[in-house]
């Protein structure tokens, strides 16, 4: 039995560096003991959340080579191995790594670009930045730091929007390989209304995604997403052709943007005058299903959210890319009321952070603004369980369940003087929960595991 630990965070060595000799480690055991919340199963009502969490103030967790074989309460007799091999966080709380349902990696280095809504944007600042993912090895070494940031934030699965070059979608799905993390991602298609250097074909996009299903999905942990940008940017053609891969793949995801900004949804209403809102400009081409994940819907219509329904497609909600971008307030309540899944969606580089903990905070905000609420337990449930189960990853990921796969994180809920002040008021675990939302960051997370091994370790105190 080999008890290893990792962390390529610590050694400031790239992740293929770090990684190389792990990956094939096998009778990997990894020990945790430690308060432990997790959400028992998805749920369809908010009134669902509260009685299905699971908390254990002392409680301990095995990973056996990826997968829980145990979760419960302390118990030394269910210690596989010494004694000495349990890492125990006493003050901290283990729960499920959370799960980023939509994020551009080739955007990270343009986050926070000033002053524009949707449109002006990705003119001005994304589609520039992301023709710099031509270069494998630059794609390399922003895949590398991509990665990184998502582990220094404790999130252990996403759905990548990758860049339209092929060597964009290799570079990322290596650089999550070599650690045996979870990540959905393809390559974007766009045939039309957008820069030169950046538009593929309807054949050539259709030929070069089928390739990369056939070298990537389902290799290992990995899983494609057939990836058109946004109606706007694909003519018919291309988004009849990413339809007719999805019929002859049907178990990869679609992974696309739908109704974020008003003057994007008018564009749309101009480009394709025959179909009956944005929507069904997709679901006509067979784009809408349960592996089919929306950015946004911010604007949606009465028989679009009957749609998302009907073909159980479902949401990626990116509460401070709304925000920054001006683009308006996502109806989460509605979601719950017309039986669609939600995930937290980061949304970086219009996004603000990596940080899910920061992206909850702002959820709750937006939720304000509506006169709804969003409570510390719906936004744990969101960022853990719910958001597997809109990336129909349940059965997989998402809680403690023995048999699921061991990415979880430590959470430091008193990372800074301010959370330990405010935690002094903090009367119950709810209380406790909503402080670390609202002020928590990068700074709460202790360390993060994926695939049962330490990936990412906090050095320092604040
Ligand atoms: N719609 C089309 N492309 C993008 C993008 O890169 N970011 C966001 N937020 N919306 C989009
Ligand atoms: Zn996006």
């Amino acid at each position: 039995m080999v008890s290893r630990k990792i962390a390529p965070g610590k050694a400031r060595r790239s992740i293929a560096a770090a990684q190389c000799n792990v990956a094939n480690v096998k009778n990997l055991t990894t020990t945790v003991r430690g308060a432990m919340l997790d959400m028992a199963r998805p749920v369809s009502a908010r009134s669902e959340i509260a009685s299905n969490l699971r908390f254990i103030e002392d409680g301990l967790l095995v990973a056996q080579d990826g997968l829980i074989v145990y979760s419960g309460p302390w118990d030394s007799s269910k210690v596989p191995g010494a004694p000495e091999s349990v890492m125990h966080f006493p003050g901290k709380l283990i729960v499920p790594g959370f799960i980023d349902t939509h994020v551009h990696y080739p955007q990270a280095e343009m986050i926070g670009a000033y002053g524009e809504q949707l449109l002006d944007w990705l003119n001005q600042y994304a589609f520039p930045t992301e023709q710099r993912y031509a270069d494998i090895e630059y794609a390399r070494k922003m895949a590398d730091f991509f990665v990184r940031e998502l582990l220094r934030n404790g999130t252990t699965t996403a759905l990548v929007f990758c860049t339209v070059h092929p060597e964009s979608v290799d570079a990322l799905f290596e650089t999550a390989q070599r650690i045996d993390m979870r990540v959905i991602a393809g390559k974007v298609l766009m045939d039309q209304n957008a820069p030169d250097y950046l538009l593929d074909t309807a054949i050539s996009g259709y030929e070069s995604s089928k390739a990369l299903i056939e070298k990537w999905h389902k290799k290992g942990r990995l899983l494609y997403a057939i990836t058109p940008r946004f109606a706007p940017t694909s003519t018919d053609q291309q988004l009849a052709m990413a339809g007719k891969l999805k019929g002859e793949y049907p178990d990869v995801y679609v992974h696309t943007h739908l109704s974020e900004n008003r003057a994007e949804i008018d564009w749309v209403k101009d480009l394709f005058p025959g179909h009956d809102g944005y929507l069904d400009v997709y679901h006509h081409h067979g784009l809408t299903g349960s592996r089919s994940v929306f950015a946004h819907c911010v604007h949606l219509r009465d028989h679009e959210w009957k749609c998302l329904s009907d073909t159980e497609s479902a949401i990626a909600f990116c509460p401070t890319s709304n925000l920054f971008l001006g683009s308006g307030l996502f109806p989460l309540k509605k979601s719950w009321e017309r039986g669609v899944r939600v995930g937290m969606g980061t949304d970086v580089g219009a996004g603000t952070s990596f940080s899910m903990l920061q992206t909850l905070n702002e959820a709750y905000k937006v939720a304000q603004l509506q006169n709804d609420k969003l409570s510390a337990f719906e936004a744990f449930y969101l960022a853990t369980l719910g958001g597997a189960k809109s990336l129909s990853l349940d059965h997989l990921l998402g809680n403690f369940d023995v048999g699921k796969e061991a990415d979880f994180i430590v959470l430091d809920p008193g990372a800074t003087p301010l959370l330990q002040k405010r935690n002094e008021t903090c009367l119950d675990l709810e209380q406790r929960l909503f402080a670390l939302f609202t002020l928590g960051d990068d700074r709460c997370i202790h360390s993060t595991f994926v695939n049962g091994t330490l990936a990412f370790e906090r050095e320092g105190k604040i």
